[in-house]
């Protein structure tokens, strides 16, 4: 999945509120599922900060020109985060 808010709507909350949606998704339709991981490419310091600061996903390691852009090859940063699944089915949904 990829995941973005648009500009205008950004340091909201919404980002976190799409991804707390994500892991009730998961909670519910894989409960066996109990980590998930991304990646980022290593110069995105807005959304490295997002995960790591506000969404408390760890740092794994650096995959080595992972990413094509622009015919120049950028590293992925590898993230994750281990999911307390029980939280999240007990949760209730924000709805918009
Ligand atoms: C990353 C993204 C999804 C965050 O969405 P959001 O709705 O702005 O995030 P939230 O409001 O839930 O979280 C805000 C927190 O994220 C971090 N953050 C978000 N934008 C930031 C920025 N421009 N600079 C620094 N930190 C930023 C900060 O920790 C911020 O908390 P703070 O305001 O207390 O500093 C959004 O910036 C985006 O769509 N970016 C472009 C697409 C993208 O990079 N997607 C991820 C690809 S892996």
């Amino acid at each position: 999945m990829t995941l973005g808010v648009i500009d205008e709507c950004r340091k909201l909350g919404i980002g976190t509120i799409l991804l707390e949606k994500t892991y009730r998704q998961i909670a519910y339709n894989f409960p066996e599922c109990t980590i998930v991981y991304l990646h980022v490419v290593d110069y995105n310091e807005a959304a490295i900060k997002f995960y790591q600061k506000r969404n408390d996903f760890k740092y794994l390691k650096i995959v080595k020109d992972h990413y094509e852009i622009f015919g120049k090859d950028y590293d992925a940063e590898i993230y994750f985060k281990i999911l307390e699944i029980d939280q999240y089915l007990q949760s209730e949904m924000v709805e918009f």
